[in-house]
């Protein structure tokens, strides 16, 4: 027979696969002493094999493991998402107490964690859906932390969390963004801006290939423009995939990685949520768009042998003003995505009730997580005691749009007149353009809509509700 264990442990981590090992001995180097379990025991010895002198109190049982929790209990699932998470929530709350907390590190949808979080608090446990970004390195040694749950519930989690999470300038990358699905919503349309700005400089990239720039050239390009204002982790790691030459071929990596890029679905749910909230994120959306074509053989074989076209090759005229201008199309269409991204927190924050500070997200995002880069200080700093209605009325933001106008709008112009597919930076200028625009041509699709339709529109010189008689004497009926 086996004894209880005593109640030593500060937290526990349940789900030891690379993530949850990583953030278990990330409070282990904080001096937390952690207990750890796996439904899989060889993963709970694999850890204490490699790392048992850091801290851990394993368990080969989860009611073993809860009983070395000291109260109130916090406990971390890193589990995969989905049935996985429901199994190890419900299996917990028969073992945990009023008071405990779980805490959902994975990238859950925010609707199953405002239902989790619903079901948790009818049994006065504090459920947290909290998002985590950068990676397996991230997790070791400081990632970006978007926790959203009770306020009361924070006071137990928020300090470990915070101490455990990136530092930008002493700041924890880390606080609270609001109650239930906040966090993971965060954090959600943190990977959709994070699939847009991958594809803006994937597409930096062709346009610099197809203008005759070489691997090489092109890598010391994001190299110099990770000094600058673009400054940012994606580009850094750009420049090193760029250089990285395989062993097999002796070609440089990227000429021989299948070009049909993968997703696991969060890009494709900030676009799915936007489309019901009705906030544009055009950018967002072209990037998954890409991606999925990327992965179409079919289509892509018909398209090489049908679809006319100029060649995917052009001669700059002046190749230092073409580097110029792609760096302006990379900014300005980053500056978009971000806009739109930080727009659909915003909205969604207004829909749920959720009262999140767009300022403390961007100042959570500087450092830690795949998305870090030097403009959200800039950001932060926008957002900070200002209501703003989008990150494009922003005093620096105006500034560096109209200094990147009409370079951007060179390189973009000069992509699609080569046949080279720019869809990101397109929708980010074309977003741009609209937004800006006096007048947008929705009066005439509100004229089609009144004449098939009978939909009716308004006038812009009156009060009320208007119909034309199309199919009669084209007369107009005011109908309210
Ligand atoms: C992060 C990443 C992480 C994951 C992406 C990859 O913030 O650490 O966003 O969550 O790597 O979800 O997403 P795809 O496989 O969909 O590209």
């Amino acid at each position: 027979m086996t004894s209880t264990p005593a109640a030593t442990a500060q937290v526990g981590v349940v789900g030891l696969a690379v993530m949850g090992r990583n953030l278990a001995r990330n409070f282990a180097h904080h001096g937390y002493t952690v207990a750890v379990y796996n439904r899989t025991a060889a993963r709970t010895e694999e850890l204490m094999a490699a790392y048992g002198d850091e801290g851990f109190v394993p368990a080969t049982e989860l009611a073993d493991f809860v009983a070395s929790l000291e109260r109130p209990r916090r406990v971390v699932i890193m589990v995969q998402a989905g049935k996985g998470t429901d199994a190890t929530i419900d299996a917990l709350a028969e073992l945990l107490e009023p008071g405990d907390i779980v805490v959902d590190g994975g990238n859950a949808h925010y609707e199953d964690t405002r239902r989790r979080e619903a079901a948790l608090r009818e049994k006065g446990l504090h459920f947290f859906g909290v998002g985590i970004s950068g990676g397996e390195e991230g997790a070791l040694n400081g990632p970006s932390i978007m926790p959203g749950g009770s306020a009361e519930g924070y006071k137990a989690i928020g300090p470990l969390l915070e101490d455990i999470s990136a530092k930008y300038d002493g700041e924890p990358c880390c606080a609270h963004i609001g109650p239930d699905g906040a966090g993971h919503f965060v954090k959600m349309v943190h990977n959709g801006i994070e699939y847009a700005d991958m594809e803006f400089i994937a597409e930096a990239y062709d346009v610099l290939r197809s203008a005759g720039l070489s691997i090489e050239e092109i890598s010391a390009t994001f190299r110099q423009w990770n000094t600058g204002d673009l400054d940012s982790y994606l580009i850094e790691i750009t420049s090193e995939v760029l250089d990285q030459v395989d062993a097999k071929t002796g070609k440089a990596l990227v000429d021989v990685i299948a070009d049909s890029a993968g997703q696991k679905g969060t890009g494709r749910w900030t676009v799915q949520i936007a489309l019901e909230l009705g906030v544009p994120v055009n950018t967002i959306a072209e990037s998954v768009f890409a991606r999925s074509v990327s992965g179409h053989a079919d289509l892509r074989a018909a398209g090489q042998e049908h679809v006319p076209g100029p060649a995917h090759s052009f001669d700059p005229a002046d190749r230092a003003q073409l580097v110029e201008d792609v760096r302006k199309a990379l900014w300005t269409a980053k500056v978009v995505a971000y806009a739109q991204g930080l727009d659909l927190i915003r909205t969604a924050s207004l829909t749920y009730d959720w009262n999140i500070d767009v300022a403390s997200v961007a100042s959570l995002w500087r450092a830690g997580c795949i998305i870090r880069a030097r403009l959200l200080e800039r950001i932060r700093a926008e957002y900070a005691g200002h209501n703003l209605p989008t990150l494009l009325a922003a005093p620096s933001i105006i500034d560096g749009i109209a200094e990147a106008n009409e370079g951007a709008r060179r390189a973009i112009g000069t992509a699609m007149q080569a046949g080279v597919p720019v869809p990101g930076f397109a929708a980010a200028l074309a977003y741009l353009d609209q937004v800006r625009a006096q007048r947008l041509p929705a009066a005439l699709i509100q004229g089609q809509r009144d004449y098939f339709g009978a939909h009716t529109y308004q006038r812009t010189d009156a009060e009320g509700t208007f119909h034309t008689e199309w199919s009669a004497d084209r007369s107009e009926t005011k109908l309210d």
